[in-house]
C-alpha cells in the first residue's frame, strides 16, 4: 500500500489559494485552524502531516512577492516542533513530519526536542533534515552569506550522526523507578557519546529516555548531489520534486541505488514526491477551481514567483519568450531549478507557460480531474516505481484537503492502495520501517558503572 502525507500549512499551496472564496478567512497564528487541518487529515487516515520551515522573513527585497503570498515565504509561522508538540494533544495516530535545519542549530538541543516530541506523541515523530534553502537565514546567525553547500552537508552529516548517538544514550529499561530499593534508574544502562569532530564536541548522554521509536523517522529533501548522498546515508523517507513521471522514476532509481551502495535496504527507504491535487466531483469542477485560481494571479506576480523557484530574476526577459539556460548550479535550493530547466528545454516552454504550470502546482506535478482520474495517476506513479507514496499538496485550504479526504481517499481504498484503518503502534510500524537497535558505544559507559 502507498503512504500519504499532507502539508498542514493552512495557506493554500497555490499562489492565490488564500484569496479563494473557499479558503479559511484567516489563518495567521490561528491554532484552531491547524487543529482542524490535522483532524481532517487524520479522518483521511494519512500517514503524516508535513510542515516546512526556515529561519527568516523572506522576499522583503521583492515588494511584488512580499505582499502577494505567504505560501513558501511564511513571514509569520509557528516553530514546527512547538506546533506539533501541541498537536499531539489533538490527534492520536497521524505522524508528525517536522522540518528542522541543521545549519543553525545544535545537535544536543535538537535531539532533545525530537526526543520530547517522540515521547509526547507516543512514537509519531519524523524529522525532515534540511540544510536550509534560504540565504537570508544566515543573517540571523551572525553570518553575512549563506554557508556553502559542501559545508552545510558536511555539518549535517556530523549533526545527524551525533543525534543518533544521543538517542542511543539510554537502554529501553534504564528507568526502573523502583520504590522498594530506592533506585530510580540503572547506571549501567546509560552511556556517554564522547563525540569530538570537525564541527561539534558533544559529551552526552541525552537527558531524554530511549525514544518510543528508537530514533524519530529520519527524512530528507535535498536533490543536489550532496543532498542525495546525505539521504542515501541517513534518510528513511525522501521527499522529492518531479514534474514528470519519467523524472520521478529517474530520481527513484538513482536514490534507491545510492541507498543500496551504502549497504542499506532500499525497501526500507520510502520515496515520496509532492503532488498538487485539483479534484472535483466532475472533471469540470476541478477545471473550474484551477481556472478560478489562475485568474487571481497578476502576471508580474507569476513571473516573480517563477523567479523565486528558479533562484534567478526572470523579470527582464520577454514573458512570451523562452526561459534562459539554468543548468548552472546556484547557492540555495537547486531541486526546483533543475526540474524547471529540464522541462523548459524538453518542451520548449515560454516564461508565461512555465509560471502558469508552476504557480498552481507550487513547483510539484499536478494531478487534476475526478477522483477516478486522480487515483489513476497516483496508481500509475506508484506501480511504475516513480513513488512509494506521496506528499499531497493542497491548492486551497481547507477545501482541497476536504475534497481529497472525501473523494480521492475512498477511491484509493476501493483499489486497496490505501489503508482503511490506522494500525496499532508507532509511525515506524505504520510506514513499515524497522526500529533501530541501540548501538553500544565501547567508550561510553558511565564511569561509576565501569568501576562497579
Ligand atoms: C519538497 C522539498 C521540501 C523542502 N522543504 C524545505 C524546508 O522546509 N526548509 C528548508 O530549509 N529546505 C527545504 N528543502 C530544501 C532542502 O532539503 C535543502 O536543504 C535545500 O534544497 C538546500 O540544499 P541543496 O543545495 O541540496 O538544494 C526542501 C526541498 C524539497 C525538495
Amino acid at each position: 500500500m502507498m503512504n500519504l502525507m499532507t502539508t498542514i500549512f493552512p495557506v493554500g499551496a497555490h499562489l492565490a489559494g488564500w484569496r479563494h472564496k473557499d479558503a479559511w478567512p484567516k489563518t495567521n497564528m490561528r491554532f484552531e485552524v491547524f487543529i482542524a487541518q490535522a483532524q481532517l487529515a487524520e479522518r483521511g487516515k494519512f500517514d503524516m502531516l508535513f510542515l516546512a520551515d526556515g529561519n527568516a522573513v523572506r522576499a522583503m527585497d521583492d515588494p511584488v512577492m512580499f505582499v502577494a503570498n505567504t505560501n513558501t515565504d511564511r513571514p509569520s509561522t509557528y516553530d514546527p516542533l512547538m506546533l506539533f508538540a501541541a498537536l499531539t494533544q489533538h490527534t492520536r495516530h497521524i505522524g508528525l513530519f517536522c522540518t528542522a535545519v541543521t545549519t543553525y542549530d545544535e545537535p544536543f538541543l535538537l535531539a532533545r526536542r525530537f526526543g520530547s516530541l517522540d515521547h509526547l506523541s507516543n512514537g509519531r515523530a519524523c524529522w525532515n533534515i534540511v540544510t536550509g534553502n534560504y540565504e537570508g537565514d544566515s543573517h540571523n546567525f551572525g553570518r553575512s552569506a549563506h554557508v556553502p553547500r559542501h559545508e552545510r552537508y558536511e555539518r549535517a552529516d556530523e549533526f545527524v550522526t551525533i543525534c543518533k548517538g544521543l538517542w542511543d544514550s539510554w537502554a529501553e529499561d534504564a528507568f526502573i523507578e523502583d520504590k522498594a530499593t530506592g533506585h530510580f534508574l540503572v547506571p549501567s544502562k546509560v552511556q556517554r557519546l564522547n563525540h569530538v569532530g570537525k564541527h561539534f564536541s558533544v559529551q552526552g548522554p541525552l537527558n531524554v529516555a530511549r525514544l518510543p521509536q528508537g530514533y524519530p523517522v529520519l527524512a530528507s529533501a535535498g536533490q543536489s548531489e550532496p543532498g542525495r548522498e546525505l539521504a542515501a546515508k541517513h534518510a528513511e523517507l525522501i521527499f522529492s520534486v518531479a514534474l514528470t513521471k519519467e523524472e520521478a522514476q529517474e530520481f527513484y532509481a538513482d536514490q534507491k541505488a545510492r541507498v543500496e551502495r551504502r549497504g542499506r535496504n532500499p525497501d526500507a527507504v520510502k520515496i515520496m514526491p509532492g503532488v498538487t491535487v485539483y479534484v472535483g466531483r466532475t472533471a469540470a469542477e476541478a477545471d473550474e477551481l484551477y481556472a478560478e485560481l489562475q485568474d487571481l494571479i497578476p502576471p508580474p506576480v507569476g513571473v516573480a514567483s517563477l523567479s523565486k523557484f528558479c533562484r534567478q530574476d526572470l523579470s527582464g526577459y520577454p514573458i512570451d519568450g523562452p526561459l534562459p539556460d539554468m543548468s548552472e548550479e546556484v547557492v540555495g535550493m537547486t531541486s526546483y531549478r533543475k526540474s524547471i530547466d529540464q522541462l523548459a528545454k524538453q518542451q520548449k516552454m515560454t516564461i508565461r507557460e512555465m509560471y502558469k504550470l508552476i504557480v498552481p502546482s507550487a513547483g510539484h506535478v499536478i494531478f487534476k480531474g475526478t477522483a477516478g482520474q486522480v487515483a489513476d495517476q497516483f496508481e500509475d506513479w506508484y506501480r511504475s516505481k516513480a513513488a512509494d507514496g506521496f506528499n499531497v499538496i493542497n491548492p486551497v485550504q481547507p477545501r482541497s484537503l476536504m475534497d481529497f479526504v472525501d473523494l480521492v481517499i475512498p477511491e484509493l481504498q476501493r483499489r486497496k492502495l490505501f489503508r482503511t484503518e490506522y494500525p496499532d503502534g508507532t509511525l515506524r510500524d505504520m510506514l513499515g520501517l524497522p526500529t533501530p537497535q541501540r548501538q553500544i558505544n565501547p567508550h561510553g559507559a558511565w564511569e561509576f558503572a565501569k568501576q562497579a
